[in-house]
């Protein structure tokens, strides 16, 4: 069992806590992630991890309410317990040897960007963030982005905050205006990251892309996480997460993104309707 430490609400639909995992904590890289399961006989779902401290042997996670597992996930408090957090899982994020750097993330991605980010600024890179979110309701991180960037920009979709537009606006401008980047990673929705890469292949900027399709094992042995990178069928789980975005077929990825679709909403509605039940 493992300990919630702390649990924070970062927006209304996205909470942060820090588990208290040693062994995790003890390796965790960014760009890595874990399984957990709330429950015993919960679903296993996959979490970056967000940040760690190796003395205190707590591991940071970031997560959206998006359905039934991080529903019950954010029942949790701190003190409580969760079954089972496995990992490190998937590579680390490769930053060796880059000087200038453009980080962009939208949404939850956010959280997954932001140790990347912190990594880069802490071995003396030249960092650039551009973060985006559909409102101001659902920014997130902006103080620890500010800490871990030489520039950050801001963007909501509707202009309620930072600058209207999508992240592409500030990034096609940036590369347009002469800023050298000797990568960008995008971090994000699907289409978010296509979009990143259709603005940087033209320059020939090279382009990492975090992957997350639906995951189960988390080991290489299900085959659920499988992609398109480069014509060749890839694991995002052992591979991945991170993929050179120029090669990943993200038209398939979309596709096998919304094959659960219908059976992620009965088991929504079916838990609200339970909530709803023990509220009368
Ligand atoms: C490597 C990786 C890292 C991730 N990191 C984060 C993170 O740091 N913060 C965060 O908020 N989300 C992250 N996600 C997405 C997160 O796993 C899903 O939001 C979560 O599984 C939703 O489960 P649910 O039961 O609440 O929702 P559901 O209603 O079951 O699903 C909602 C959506 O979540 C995704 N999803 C569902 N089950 C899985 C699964 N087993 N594996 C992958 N995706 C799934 C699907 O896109 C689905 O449409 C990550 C996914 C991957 C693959
Ligand atoms: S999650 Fe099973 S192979 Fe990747």
């Amino acid at each position: 069992m493992y300990k919630i430490i702390t649990k924070r609400e970062l927006n209304p639909t996205v909470t942060m806590m820090d588990i208290y995992a040693p062994l995790v904590a003890k390796k965790a890289q960014a760009g890595q992630f874990i399984i957990l399961r709330v429950d015993s006989d919960g679903e296993r779902i996959p979490l970056t991890v967000a940040g760690y401290d190796r003395e205190k042997g707590t591991v940071e996670i970031i997560f959206q309410i998006v359905g039934g597992t991080t529903m019950r996930l954010n029942q949790k408090n701190e003190g409580e317990f969760i079954a089972d957090f496995v990992g490190p899982l998937g590579c680390a994020t490769k930053t060796e040897g880059l000087k200038k750097v453009c980080i962009v993330g939208g949404g939850v991605g956010c959280a997954i960007a932001l140790p990347v980010a912190r990594k880069l600024h802490e071995q003396g890179a030249e960092v650039h963030s551009i973060i985006g979110f559909r409102n101001k309701d659902l920014l997130i991180l902006e103080e620890e982005f500010k800490a871990a960037s030489n520039k950050l920009t801001v963007m909501t979709d509707d202009g309620s905050y930072g600058r209207q537009g999508v992240v592409t606006v500030p990034l096609k401008e940036a590369i347009e205006s002469g800023e050298h980047y000797d990568e960008v990673i995008a971090i994000g929705p699907l289409i978010m990251m296509k979009c990143v890469v259709a603005t940087t292949k033209p320059y020939n900027i090279p382009t990492t892309v975090s992957m997350n399709p639906i995951m189960i094992d988390g080991t290489g042995m299900c085959g659920g996480c499988r992609l398109t990178v480069g014509g060749k069928t890839r694991f995002a789980c052992v591979d991945g997460p991170d993929f050179n975005g120029f090669e990943v077929d993200f038209d398939e990825a979309m596709a096998r993104s919304s094959m659960y679709a219908d059976f992620e909403k009965r088991e929504r509605e079916g838990l609200c309707n339970l909530f709803k039940k023990e509220a009368d």
